[in-house]
């Protein structure tokens, strides 16, 4: 039987293989990755953590009053406290919070945020994949639930795959039960390209961190140095693509394995969406669109689907 990192080594090696070859944007998220999303979101150019918390604030009562009382609430990929902490001041009697991320550190830095701001809620967090049917197994049965899918971080899958998450997600849900999904709506190029293209370079290097990443997790010798930054929004897609692409021609070594880069590594689309996307991610995966709350820019949007 093979292992779960041996599976992970294959899908990696098949993806690098790829043509073009691509990493699984999983992999951004290592301690120093983490800390780097944190930077991104606070420079001025990333506007969805900002424009995300300032929905959360002003329309966190019209989102609350949607949230059953009593609810067992589960974060996918809580990344940091801020958001969960302004969604909690509205939720009436929450029972339990169960952020659920890949990251060690943020999972740590949320379940810190979570404990200061109300001591008296019980935290149960998952550390691992939000896909796995484990991450949501010993949840209390017959409590309502709500899960809150933050960030956009739906778009950092491909169109199937958000699909087929949240179809499983449904199935994981009994009738009435809620999904807070936040997403970033389209906007103008100049305002996409900025957000991913930050002067002080910061996304830049959370791009190249992502080989560093993987020559620590599978032994390989990447020189993220060697690697340029490229991220660009491609309207005809709808969404932001970033690519790390060899200055030279990189012979790589994983583990036993070489491999030969010479074209662009696509490290992750972050699709942005309509309200017309909502509804059809909505009919296609068994939930009802129920409401969606945005800025006043209509730059960001949370939108409630109930189960
Ligand atoms: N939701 C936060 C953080 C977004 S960054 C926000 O809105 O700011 C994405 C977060 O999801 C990171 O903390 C990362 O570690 C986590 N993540 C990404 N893919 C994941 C997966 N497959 N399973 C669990 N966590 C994941
Ligand atoms: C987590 N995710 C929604 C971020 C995004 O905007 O797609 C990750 C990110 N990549 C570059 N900057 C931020």
């Amino acid at each position: 039987m093979t292992s779960p990192d041996e599976r992970e080594r294959a899908e990696l090696l098949a993806d690098l293989r790829a043509d073009p070859p691509r990493i699984s944007p999983r992999y951004f998220y290592d301690e120093v990755g983490s800390a780097l999303f944190d930077r991104i979101t606070q420079t001025p150019e990333y506007y969805p953590t900002r424009t995300e918390l300032s929905i959360l604030r002003d329309e966190g009562a019209e989102i609350g009053a949607r949230i059953a009382e009593g609810s067992v609430i589960v974060e996918l990929g809580s990344g940091s406290a801020e958001k969960i902490v302004a969604l909690l001041a509205h939720v009436r009697a929450p029972r339990l919070y169960r952020p659920i991320d890949i990251s060690p550190r943020a999972l740590a830095t949320t379940c810190d945020g979570v404990r200061h701001a109300f001591p008296e809620l019980a935290l149960a967090p998952f550390e691992g994949d939000f896909t796995a049917a484990a991450a949501y197994a010993d949840l209390p049965p017959g409590a309502p639930k709500l899960v809150y899918y933050s960030g956009s971080t739906i778009g950092n899958f491909e169109p199937p795959e958000a699909m087929a998450f949240l179809r499983a997600l449904r199935a994981r849900l009994a009738s009435g039960d809620a999904l807070l999904l936040a997403v970033d709506l389209v906007k103008s190029g100049a305002v996409l390209n900025a957000a991913y293209n930050d002067a002080a370079g910061i996304t830049a290097a959370f791009n190249r961190n992502l080989l560093r990443h993987l020559n620590a997790r599978f032994g390989a010798d990447f020189d993220p140095e060697a690697f340029d930054h490229l991220a660009f929004f491609e309207p005809r897609k709808s969404r932001i693509e970033m690519h790390l692409v060899p200055r030279t021609q990189q012979r790589v070594h994983i583990g036993g394995d070489v491999l030969v880069f010479s074209k662009p590594i696509h490290t992750e689309s972050s699709y942005k969406f309509t309200t017309d996307d909502l509804v059809g991610l909505a009919r296609g995966s068994g939930f009802t669109l129920e409401a969606v709350v945005t800025d006043p820019r209509r730059w960001f949007a949370e939108a409630i689907f109930r189960a």
